[in-house]
């Protein structure tokens, strides 16, 4: 999928990542370029295709993936002040996240104590209170009962014991974190979480960011087929050769592995002018995409002067439905029209890419995956970043219990 932006204002790339680290990718990827091999891993992968149709595998992927790992939520420009809230169902169960009065966020199932209702209906929104529509029972923004209507029917009930369950959330680079399956109490932590990715994260500022816009976009194949989509730029001067083709390296895509994350970094059209530029000169972020893998659901692209965020799930309990948020996130909420207008261009191209080309290729897949004609696609050696992804996929839905922090890298055989 890796999808570029034709346009960069360059306006917006002041800050940023840390210029060492830019300079060693700069020199990485130059010293490709002047070999004239494009980077790859050692061997092809066989990768069952039963993994996109079998309804068991959704069930674990269920219990293990949308459960016990930090996912990500939503964005922390939605609740930023005391009162504001929103809530999620992408993750399966309804999550409630608001901001209390006393500054802190939180998250709570959407789960009323007295029969289990939804408290809350709205997607999002700023109040103090929290009331059920079934019988009124209404929570603080700290998720304690605070009345209950008629309550001498309810005398011997403890009210401690019937707050909203709290779920552990984190507000990291901008985005809201949660492990929707975690029992009240339990611990998070996502600059473990992320291991070395998160230094590199926190350089970008996205916790300045703004959520310029978000789309929920659900299809008819299953969700990872939508990460799949960003993890290799083989298929851009082909499948996309009308429309970001001519602005993209296709092949080239250099990837390195973080543990149960991976970075794979895509070359603009520009990063060829750029690399004969005075050293001190040079820019990098605005001539490449970055692609960050954040397991188990979440790609995070730096398209140059921004990110998108991509969070996808399966729809349901069905294999072949996915339900994908869609963000782009801009360093600052525009201002004039032409800034306006330049997102609004961004996502328009983006969408038009995704939506008319990537998930076309996608619906057929899914129906072919279900024919049992095959039993196996296959990865190339220039795709290893979906090497990597389907590797640690397997290995972390094989394995009992839950990965807490972020091992080192390479812990997963081959
Ligand atoms: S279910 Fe919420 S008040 Fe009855
Ligand atoms: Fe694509």
């Amino acid at each position: 999928m890796i999808h570029l932006s034709f346009v960069v204002s360059t306006r917006l790339t002041g800050k940023v990542v840390d210029i060492s680290r830019q300079t060693e990718l700069f020199d990485r990827i130059v010293a490709y370029l002047d070999s004239g091999f494009d980077p790859m891993v050692d061997d092809v992968m066989r990768h069952p295709v039963d993994r996109y149709v079998d309804l068991r595998h959704v069930g674990r992927e269920r219990e293990r993936l949308f459960s016990e790992f930090p996912i990500v939520v939503g964005h922390g420009s939605d609740v930023r002040s005391p009162g504001d809230f929103f809530v999620d169902d992408l993750s399966g169960r309804s999550l409630l996240i608001v901001r209390g009065d006393d500054g802190v966020l939180r998250g709570f199932h959407n789960m009323c104590g007295h029969r289990g209702s939804a408290v809350e209906l709205s997607a999002c929104g700023n109040q103090r209170r929290f009331t059920c529509p079934y019988h009124a029972w209404s929570y603080d923004t700290a998720g304690r009962l605070r009345s209950i209507p008629n309550d001498d029917g309810f005398a011997s009930v403890d009210r401690d014991a019937h707050g909203l369950v709290e779920v552990p959330v984190e507000e990291r680079h901008g985005l809201v974190w949660v492990i929707p399956g975690a029992r009240p109490g339990a611990a998070i932590d996502v600059a473990s979480y992320l291991g070395e990715l998160d230094d590199e994260l926190a350089e970008f500022g996205m916790s300045d960011h703004v959520r310029e816009r978000t789309d929920i976009l659900r299809e008819p194949f299953n969700w990872k087929l939508v990460v799949d989509g960003f993890l290799e730029t083989y298929h851009i001067r082909f499948l996309h050769r009308n429309t970001i083709g001519p602005y993209i390296g296709s092949n080239f895509a250099l990837y390195d592995d973080f543990g149960l994350h991976a970075r794979m970094i895509g070359l603009r059209s520009s990063f060829h002018e750029e690399r004969s530029a005075p050293l001190d000169e040079r820019e990098f972020l605005p001539h490449v995409a970055i692609i960050y893998l954040v397991f188990p659901n979440t790609v995070l692209v730096w398209q140059g002067d921004h990110f998108e965020v991509w969070s996808v799930f399966p729809d349901g309990d069905r294999a072949d439905r996915m339900v994908a948020r869609a963000s782009l996130l801009a360093p600052t909420a525009p201002t004039t029209d032409a800034e306006q207008r330049h997102w609004d261009k961004n996502w328009e191209v983006l969408m038009n890419t995704v939506l008319n080309e990537d998930f076309v290729v996608a619906r057929t897949m899914q129906r072919n995956f279900a024919s049992g004609a095959r039993t196996h696609a296959v990865f190339g050696r220039q795709e290893a970043t979906l090497q990597h992804y389907h590797r640690i996929l397997e290995h972390e839905l094989a394995k009992d219990g839950v990965a807490v922090s972020n091992p080192e890298r390479a812990e997963v055989p081959a």
